[in-house]
C-alpha cells in the first residue's frame, strides 16, 4: 500500500508520536512523518522527532497576530512537505478554518476520554473529580468544535477506586500507543481505495 504523508502536531511530551512513529518502522503503518509541528518551543517532542530526522516546526502562537495568520504559517511549511494528513497527538490547541478548509476529513485527533464525556482540558482529571468508574481513549475527526468531530474508533478503561492520576495516565496511554496507529491504519486503508 501507498505510504501517506503525515504531520504529527504535538504540544508536549510526544509519546503518541513515538508510538506511531514505532509502529511506521514496524510496518504496522503505512505512513511516512514528513513533518512534526509543535506550539511549545520547550515541548520534548522536538527533540525526539528530530534525533529520527524528521523535519520540525516549533512555532510560538503568539508572535502571530492572529490565528488565521499562524495557521497560514503552517500551512505553508506543511504544504512544502507535501503533506496529505494531519493526525492531532497532544496537541492542545483548537484547529482554525484555515487548516480545516486545506485538509477537509484530513485531520484527526486523539482525546484521553470516552467522548462526549470529559471534553476539553485534562479529560483525566475530569474524570478522577466526577468519581467515573469508566473513561478512556477517543480517536475522533477534527471539527471546528472541541473535541466534537465524528468519533473513529473508541476503548474504554474501567478505573479501579484504588488507581491515583499517574496510574490512570499510564493505562490510558498504553491504550493511545496500540488504538492511535492501529486506527490510523484502517483509515490509511480506506482512502488509499478511495484514491
Ligand atoms: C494524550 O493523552 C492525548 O490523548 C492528550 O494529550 C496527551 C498527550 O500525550 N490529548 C488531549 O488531551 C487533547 N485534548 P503525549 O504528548 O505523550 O502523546
Amino acid at each position: 500500500m501507498r505510504s501517506v504523508k503525515i504531520a504529527v502536531f504535538a504540544s508536549g511530551r510526544g509519546s503518541n508520536y513515538e508510538a506511531i512513529y514505532e509502529a511506521i518502522q514496524a510496518k504496522r503503518l503505512d505512513a511516512t512523518v514528513v513533518a512534526v509541528v509543535c506550539d511549545k518551543p520547550e515541548a520534548q517532542v522536538i527533540q525526539t522527532a528530530m534525533a529520527h530526522g524528521i523535519k520540525v516546526l516549533s512555532i510560538v502562537p503568539n508572535t502571530y497576530t492572529n490565528k488565521k495568520a499562524y495557521e497560514q504559517a503552517i500551512l505553508t511549511f506543511l504544504h512544502e512537505q507535501q503533506v496529505e494528513f494531519i493526525v492531532l497527538a497532544g496537541y492542545m490547541r483548537l484547529i482554525g478554518e484555515t487548516l480545516l478548509q486545506a485538509f477537509p476529513r484530513r485531520i484527526v485527533n486523539i482525546h484521553p476520554s470516552l467522548l462526549p464525556y470529559f471534553k476539553g482540558k485534562d479529560a483525566i482529571g475530569q474524570a478522577i473529580v466526577a468519581n467515573a468508574k469508566v473513561t478512556g481513549v477517543t480517536v475522533h475527526y477534527v471539527d471546528e468544535g472541541m473535541d466534537t468531530g465524528e468519533i473513529i474508533a473508541q476503548e474504554g478503561l474501567m478505573l479501579n477506586p484504588t488507581w491515583n492520576r499517574e496510574t490512570i495516565e499510564r493505562y490510558v496511554h498504553r491504550i493511545e500507543h496500540q488504538l492511535y496507529p492501529e486506527t490510523l491504519q484502517k483509515i490509511f486503508r480506506k482512502l488509499g481505495k478511495i484514491g
